[in-house]
């Protein structure tokens, strides 16, 4: 089989988990290697994805807002298609919950003509902040999800014909799936939907990263004044490698402090659901 991992991660989470999943599979079911595909900047997502028979693909999203990214479902929807291609889903988030993500992203896989042969959740450092979760996926996360991934590559050496019973996920049904409303600590919407990174221009030397990865082409034409829609992913901050990149609104402070204190001592561990 040739094994794919392949997914957006605008802080590297999502990357870590999937290739960890990606290499077990590889190990078992492959020859120890596997493709990467990193369809998180705004250039790489032109082309369309067409798996086949004999490919079996991890497809890992990070958790926005309880959800698949919204600004980026779209893509997965009408460019990642499979014709008899199987995939293992991952999920990342940041200590809060990944609320409806998992189902969302298998149920759009699996409307995409993909097998799927299991789905799995890790926690990862949140985006905002290195208090929730700092530092993970770590050491054992990657350990354990590569164990996961060669579970699931024994599982189909044994039958591959198995599919997961997608009804074992958690998450709401589709109708009635609803976007987590970010919070002040007052317990008020926090509003910063429509905020764009501040740059330090004493600080940016023109270096062209933040243009390279952000996943929606903010800054094709200019990388101190970003256009177009910003999804607060944060891969522009921690890329920059002179720290020149930053938002300051108050309400996302807030909101910030307010995840810090409510979800910052959640120990969560790995979950997953595969085929048998
Ligand atoms: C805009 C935004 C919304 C997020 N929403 C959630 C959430 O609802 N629940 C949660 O636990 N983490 C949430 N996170 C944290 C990310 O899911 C987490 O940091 C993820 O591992 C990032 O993946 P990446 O490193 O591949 O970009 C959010 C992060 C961002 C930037
Ligand atoms: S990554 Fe930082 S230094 Fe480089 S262009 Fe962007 S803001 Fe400037
Ligand atoms: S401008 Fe917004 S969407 Fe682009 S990388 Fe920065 S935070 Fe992400």
């Amino acid at each position: 089989m040739d094994v794919y991992a392949l997914f957006i991660s605008p802080t590297g989470n999502t990357a870590t988990a999937a290739r960890s999943l990606a290499r077990g599979l590889a190990d078992v079911v492959g020859d120890g290697d596997f493709y990467s595909i990193d369809i998180t900047p705004f250039e790489a997502r032109k082309g369309v994805y067409d798996f086949g028979e004999g490919d079996v693909v991890v497809i890992g999203v990070p958790t926005y807002a309880g959800r698949v990214p919204n600004k980026l479902l779209p893509y997965l929807q009408e460019s990642v298609q499979s014709c008899g291609a199987k995939a293992l889903a991952v999920v990342t988030y940041g200590n809060r919950a990944y609320d409806d993500a998992l189902k969302e992203l298998c149920l759009t896989l699996d409307e995409g003509g993909f097998d799927m042969v299991g789905a799995v959740a890790c926690v990862g450092e949140h985006a905002f902040t290195d208090k929730l979760a700092g530092g993970r996926p770590n050491e054992d996360d990657i350990g354990a999800l590569y164990e996961i991934g060669k579970a699931v590559g024994k599982t189909l050496k044994k039958d591959s014909n198995k599919v997961l019973d997608m009804s074992i996920l958690p998450g709401r049904e589709p109708e009635s799936m609803e976007y987590y409303v970010p919070k002040k600590t007052d317990g008020e919407r926090a509003v910063f939907l429509k905020d764009m990174p501040l740059t330090d221009e004493t600080k940016c030397n023109g270096c062209g990263e933040c243009r390279a990865i952000c996943p929606m082409g903010c800054f094709r034409n200019s990388v101190t004044n970003p256009e177009g829609t910003c999804i607060k992913c944060q891969a522009c901050v921690k890329v920059c490698p002179n720290g020149a990149k930053y938002f300051d609104s108050a309400d996302l402070k807030e909101h910030i402090a307010a995840l810090e204190r409510d979800f910052a001592n959640n120990s969560l561990e790995i979950q997953c659901f595969l085929i048998e």
